[in-house]
């Protein structure tokens, strides 16, 4: 299993029709008709995907595209996410149904039904309000994957304040400055979490971070593991504590807000500088989510969802919490590792309670396959119907087993390509479409998407070029938080004649119209399918005082996807060692956290560097793939 990439034919010898039953049950049963319309007449497909939600006040336009590229969907209407994703249901036969099931890594469980998933989210939102939260301000959650973590984001959505949820795996100078960006007054967190038998240092974290970035005046902390942590009198609260007192009442209005009021920000990692914050809003977002959920997964009463991703991406956020919540569907959520104790974790949980659609990314199945299919074949894994793939390009090897293995071979396997950008899928095959191993397939409907070059060329069929968007939707980034103009920069410039979305990931088409998706062609990784930036992890480098200048880049690894190398000069009179490698490895790892942790740290002299001195990292990459390095005549040395 050494190759990621996709056979370079069209793949149709390798065609998986769905099932008879799958297809005579589905939510959308002609795709190639309903796409068409949905082209044809794009706003009026889009009326009547946010005909389904409810809405305190209809919206007069659909889209507006008067300052493009700063669209915005549903003008004039007013909506609350959890007016959809909560209220709605608790008038309906959903009120008592399961809205969440919880597993913690330990063992224990926790299950909420709409009714108790409301009147948890009413109480902190009113405690929310109680330390000041105001409408648009932006709270910052930064916790393991327990049930407070949704409960939290759906209390500040509840109230109309946005929030900025920091992956529980990032470290001290990723959560610091992200809450500096976002100038948070108020910190959610927890004293820690359990991963792998251990806990997780969330509190002391935050408690780093909060000395970096010192806007926080409230932290909220919820005791999970109970291990002794350090509180501050005038800023620290227990969660447990304060949902005890009258301030927690257990009745809060769902505040009224218009179609274009934020939601929440979420960073992630841009080809330079620092993350950027994008921005999604209520009505568009909503929409998007639930009908692209709906539409791919073909959810119905009786589903029991389970996305693997933590709440802490965009995955997380679209398709654990808002989509599902917002199709009354029960979702499923675990704490901790995917082979804790055993390998057979995951398989317990889905014949535990009945899973019907499993949706993860091709490391988690890849890393679970490499223990063996004797652990998945223990379990009765008949309850699944669908499964999903997401984050990153999925191997053909690790298609066929997640497909054959995990799936008996009838579940067909939705790959969606999509990203924080684009707030939700974009690329994906519906349970009625023909598969091919290793491609995303087809856009969505009111999506048009085009593979091109430079010069807005469409290149020919199996050619490689640049992944393009040319027309905008409801679940689009609206902007970055702060920073328009790099919005504009980054996403909009290149193609800006045409008002195309440059994806920055290159792809190719083949003959029959199928989507194979490649990888990113900037600065951006991908290392278990979360996104991390060359330039964050060079500055971890360079924050070391031996270091004077760093550069990160990505190769092949047969789990992870990538895997980050380094190549660092070190100072005047410092000298190279293997504990200096190991050193620089942990704290990469300590300011930005695990997942940011490089393979190695390559002591050189000197660095392939343009002679503007910009680092030529594709350089670096081919020497150490041993391939072409190309044209160098812009070497400076
Ligand atoms: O390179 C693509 C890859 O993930 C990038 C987006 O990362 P992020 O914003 O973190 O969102 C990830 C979850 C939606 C894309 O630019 N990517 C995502 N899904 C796929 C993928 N690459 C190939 N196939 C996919 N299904």
């Amino acid at each position: 299993m050494k190759t990621h990439t996709q056979p370079h034919t069209n793949g149709s010898s390798l065609l998986h029709h769905p099932p008879k039953h799958i297809v005579k049950k589905a939510n959308v049963k002609d795709y190639e008709k309903t796409y068409a319309r949905s082209i044809e007449d794009r706003e009026g497909f889009w009326a009547d995907e946010a005909k389904k939600l409810k809405w305190y006040k209809k919206w007069q336009q659909v889209l507006d595209d008067s300052e493009k590229p700063f669209y915005k969907w549903f003008t004039g209407g007013k909506i609350n996410i959890v007016g959809n994703a909560i209220d709605r249901h608790l008038e309906t036969h959903r009120r008592n149904k399961l809205a969440m099931i919880w597993e913690g890594e330990p063992g224990d469980v926790k299950t909420l039904s709409y009714h108790a998933l409301n009147r948890e989210v009413s109480k902190f939102a009113n405690v929310l309000k109680s330390m000041g939260v105001k409408k648009g301000e932006i709270v910052t959650i930064y916790m393991p994957q327990i049930p407070e973590l949704p409960i939290a984001m759906l209390a500040c959505a509840k109230i109309g304040a946005m929030h900025s949820v920091v992956y529980g795996g990032f470290s001290v100078e990723a959560l610091a400055g992200r809450i500096s960006d976002a100038n948070s007054r108020v910190l959610v967190t927890a004293d820690g979490g359990w991963r792998r038998g251990k806990i997780t240092d969330l509190k002391t974290i935050a408690n780093e971070a909060m000395d970096r970035s010192p806007t926080i005046e409230v932290c909220i902390s919820v005791k999970r593991t109970g291990q002794e942590v350090h509180m501050e009198n005038d800023r620290d609260f227990w969660y447990h504590d304060l949902m005890q007192l009258p301030i927690a009442a257990p009745r809060c209005d769902t505040e009224v807000m218009d179609s274009e009021d934020p939601l929440f920000i979420l960073f992630t990692s841009g080809t330079t500088g620092k993350p950027k914050g994008l921005v999604h809003t209520h009505g568009g977002y909503s929409v998007y989510t639930s009908s692209t959920h709906r539409n791919v997964f073909d959810i119905k009463d009786e589903d029991r969802w389970w996305c693997a991703a933590d709440p802490g991406w965009i995955t997380g956020h679209s398709y654990l919490v808002y989509g599902p919540l917002i199709n009354g569907a029960t979702i499923m959520m675990y704490e901790g590792a995917p082979n804790h104790p055993y390998p057979n974790r995951w398989w317990n949980m889905i014949e535990k309670y009945g899973i019907t659609i499993l949706y993860t990314s091709p490391t988690a199945i890849r890393g679970l396959m490499r223990f063996g299919e004797q652990w998945p074949r223990r379990h009765d894994l008949s309850s699944l119907r669908l499964l999903g793939s997401v984050g990153e390009p999925i191997n053909p090897e690790a298609w066929r087993w997640y497909h054959e293995v995990i799936g008996r071979g009838e579940c067909p396997i939705m790959d969606t390509w999509w990203q924080t950008e684009t707030g939700g899928m974009m690329i994906a095959p519906l349970p009625v479409t023909p598969l091919k191993p290793g491609s995303a397939t087809k856009p969505l409907f009111g999506i048009e998407v085009a593979v091109v070059d430079d010069n807005a060329n469409e290149v020919q069929p199996g050619e490689e070029g640049k992944l393009v968007i040319k027309a905008p939707w409801p679940g689009m980034a609206r902007t970055i938080f702060g920073d328009p103009d790099r919005y504009v920069d980054t996403y909009w410039k290149q193609y800006e004649e045409k008002g195309w979305y440059k994806a920055g990931d290159s792809a190719r088409i083949d003959e029959d119209g199928y989507i194979w998706i490649i990888g990113r062609i900037d600065d951006v990784i991908k290392v278990s399918g979360y996104r991390l930036g060359t330039a964050e992890v060079e500055s971890a480098l360079v924050s070391h005082s031996d270091v004077s200048e760093a550069a990160a880049i990505a190769l092949p690894h047969e789990i992870k996807g990538n895997a980050i190398h380094t190549y660092v000069i070190l100072k005047a009179g410092v000298h190279g060692s293997k504990k200096l490698e190991e050193e620089l490895k942990k704290h990469v790892s300590s300011e930005m956290g695990p997942i940011a942790k490089p393979e190695n740290v390559h002591f050189l002299e000197s660095l392939p560097k343009t002679r503007s001195g910009k680092i030529m990292r594709r350089v670096l990459k081919a020497r150490a793939m041993g391939l072409d390095e190309g044209d160098l005549s812009t070497l400076e040395d």
